[in-house]
């Protein structure tokens, strides 16, 4: 049996940093509303002509040196996005262009906020199964290019950012004890598509359309659903939140973490958040926190990691990953 296991992780944020205080210039808001119902303090957004693809491709660039490897070496590209650069191709076969990739297996995957975690299930199965033997998965978006500017309930969340992750497939039960995807969960209730949507799209206005949101239903299915996710995986799993070294979740409101953490007995030091930094990014929201993690060390080597998201589908689910 062959199995997923962690290699390197990478990330790319754009330059221009926008503060709340320019969001306060843009719509009525003010810093003091966002940090204290959000925990967000900026975001960052793609110049013109910065596309999807150019941020995937950068956070892709950075977990490749940083595993001392090769364009050739990859075997598998799936990107997660929600705004991909065309209609098509995919973003991933632009990012397999930008990256000199020669010719493999490359597909997006749309689950909006949870796309990550819909992409962690699919490299798994590919690995898994002998399908592919190195796998990047990139997370990227530029969230910014769907957002309504007059609508403070949902424009002053999100922001533009990319983050990719390496798994190579690796042999044998006793490997996986020490590291690589011990399981992903997803799921989707289609009949909440209503809570979290786009109000365009090409078979229906034939435009890209914005972000609209029931804020408050998805703040509630959020801490439920995800909740409940993460209370069957370790039940599945025979684990406690003991067990568990670091939770990286998708980075969308810090009172949803913080109600979560209440609900699961979870200590705040097992929790990353940085939401502050760069908003909520959707798809790259959970690469960008675990490269954040490894980067300042507070994911290390065997550490057992629980990832969880929930966003647009409604979609939601968890990943379990011995680093
Ligand atoms: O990634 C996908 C998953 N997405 C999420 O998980 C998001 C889940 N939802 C949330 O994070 C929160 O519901 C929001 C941050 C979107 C909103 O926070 P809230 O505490 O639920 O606020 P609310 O919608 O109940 O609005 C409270 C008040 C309202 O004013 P009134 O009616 O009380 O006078 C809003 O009009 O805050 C007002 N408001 C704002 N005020 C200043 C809404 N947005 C803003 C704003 N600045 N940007």
């Amino acid at each position: 049996m062959k199995h997923a296991c962690f290699v390197s992780c990478g990330s790319y944020l754009p330059e221009r940093i926008v503060t709340n205080d320019d969001m306060a210039e843009i719509v009525e808001t003010s810093d003091e509303w966002i940090k204290a119902r959000t925990g967000i303090h900026q975001r960052h957004f793609a110049d013109e002509g910065e596309l999807t693809s150019d941020l995937g491709t950068k956070a892709a660039q950075q977990a490749l040196e940083r595993a001392g490897l090769k364009p050739e070496d990859i075997d598998l590209i799936i990107c997660a996005t929600t705004t991909p650069d065309l209609t098509f191709p995919s973003t991933a076969s632009i990012i397999q262009r930008k990256l000199g990739v020669p010719v493999c297996q490359a597909f997006d995957i749309q689950a909006v906020c949870s796309g990550f975690i819909y992409g962690l299930s699919t490299i798994n199965a590919f690995l898994s199964s002998g399908q592919a033997k190195r796998a990047l998965l990139i997370g990227a978006e530029t969230f910014s290019r769907i957002l309504n500017f007059e609508d403070r309930g949902t424009c002053v969340l999100f922001g533009d950012g990319a983050g990719a992750v390496i798994f190579e497939s690796l042999d044998g039960e006793a490997e996986l004890q020490q590291r690589g995807i011990i399981d992903t969960k997803a799921y989707c209730d289609g009949t909440l598509t209503d809570l979290l949507y786009v109000d365009g799209g090409v078979s229906t206005s034939k435009t890209a359309g914005h972000v609209r949101m029931s804020g408050q239903e998805v703040f509630k299915h959020a801490v439920e659903k995800m909740g409940q996710a993460v209370v069957d995986m370790m039940a599945k799993h025979s684990l406690s939140v003991d067990d568990l070294d670091l939770f990286v979740p998708h980075q969308a409101n810090q009172r949803i973490l913080n109600q979560l953490m209440r609900n699961l007995k979870l200590p705040k030091e097992k929790m990353i958040s940085c939401m502050a930094l760069h908003a909520n990014t959707s798809a790259a929201s959970i690469p960008l926190a675990l490269n954040l993690a490894v980067e300042s060390g507070r994911a290390k080597k065997g550490d057992l990691l629980m990832m969880e998201a929930l966003g647009g589908g409604l979609t939601w689910g968890t990943a379990l990953l011995r680093l």
